[in-house]
This record gives structure tokens, C-alpha cells and sequence, in this order.
């Protein structure tokens, strides 16, 4: 069907996998160092997340070539208070790097939708970060 199988990948439309690698590259030196969601990556392997990241984006924009064997979206992310704030700062610089290198607008607008497609799944209400991170939840009388 042409709307599941637009005929491109993902790969070639950036510029191949080395191109495809320096922008995963640029994306996560840029998450790993930021003051706002730098620290949620502390504990993490930059090099693996970038592979792996190059191959869940392969899977799920254009043609759909390869396979992501990470785990499931939400389940990546369930460990973490991530806010929606952090969720838009992660999207604005994902914005950044695909202007940086010229994605072309089919593949930046995809792209973009995938990620916001996903937001759901990662963020947390502000109540229900508190309660994960331990914190007491003041909850004034109606
Ligand atoms: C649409 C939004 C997002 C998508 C599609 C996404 C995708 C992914 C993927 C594919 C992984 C790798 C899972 C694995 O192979 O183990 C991952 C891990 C991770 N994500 Fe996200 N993510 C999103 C949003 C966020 C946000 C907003 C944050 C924080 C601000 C975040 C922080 C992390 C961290 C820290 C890890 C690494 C966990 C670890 O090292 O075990 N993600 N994400």
C-alpha cells in the first residue's frame, strides 16, 4: 500500500549509513551534554543507543527496512520521570540536527511524526514522577 510503503529508506534519503551514524552521533552528543535532560542519559552507552536508535527509525519511517530488537517503546522508557518538558526539549533538538544535515522535508516530517507519535508512551503525569521518584504527593483537600 502506498501509504505503509512510501518507496524511500530512511538511509539512503539522509545520505547513507555513515551520514545516517554522524547525525545519530550529533543527535546524542547534543542529548548526553544538555543541562535540561543531559542527566537522564548519564547511566547510559552512547554507542549503543545510537545503533540502536539508527535502527528503530530505519524500522518505522519510509519503507521500513530492517529490524529493531531493543524493547518496546514504553518499556525503554518506564524506569524514568521524563516530563513533558523533557519530552520537547528531546524534540526540539531532534528539529536541530535534522536542519543541521539537510534532511529533506518528506523524511524530517516523518520523522518528526513518528517521534511525536510516541510521546505518550514515554512521558509521565507530574503526580505519577513524584510518586516513582519517592517523593510524598501533596494532594490539597477539594
Ligand atoms: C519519541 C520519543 C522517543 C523515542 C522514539 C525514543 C527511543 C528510544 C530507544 C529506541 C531507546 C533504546 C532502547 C534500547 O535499545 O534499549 C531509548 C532509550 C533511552 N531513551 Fe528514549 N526515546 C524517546 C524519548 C525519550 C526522552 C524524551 C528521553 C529523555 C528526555 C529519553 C531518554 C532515553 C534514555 C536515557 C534511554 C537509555 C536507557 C538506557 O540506557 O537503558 N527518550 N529511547
Amino acid at each position: 500500500m502506498a501509504t505503509s510503503n512510501p518507496g524511500w529508506d530512511v538511509i539512503e534519503e539522509v545520505g547513507g549509513s555513515a551520514r545516517m551514524e554522524a547525525l545519530m552521533r550529533a543527535f546524542y552528543d547534543r542529548l548526553f551534554d544538555d543541562l535540561m535532560i543531559g542527566f537522564f542519559f548519564a547511566m547510559s552507552d552512547k554507542e549503543a543507543l545510537i545503533a540502536s536508535q539508527i535502527d528503530y527509525v530505519h524500522a518505522h519511517i519510509g519503507s521500513r527496512q530492517g529490524d529493531y530488537q531493543g524493547p518496546p517503546i514504553r518499556q525503554a522508557h518506564q524506569k524514568m520521570p521524563i516530563l513533558v518538558g523533557h519530552f520537547d526539549r528531546r524534540h526540539q533538538i531532534l528539529i536541530d540536527v535534522l536542519d543541521q544535515f539537510e534532511v529533506p522535508p518528506h523524511v524530517r516530517e516523518a520523522w518528526l511524526g513518528l517521534d511525536r507519535a510516541m510521546r505518550d508512551l514515554v512521558i509521565r503525569q507530574g503526580d505519577q514522577a513524584r510518586e516513582e521518584m519517592g517523593y510524598e504527593v501533596f494532594r490539597p483537600k477539594e
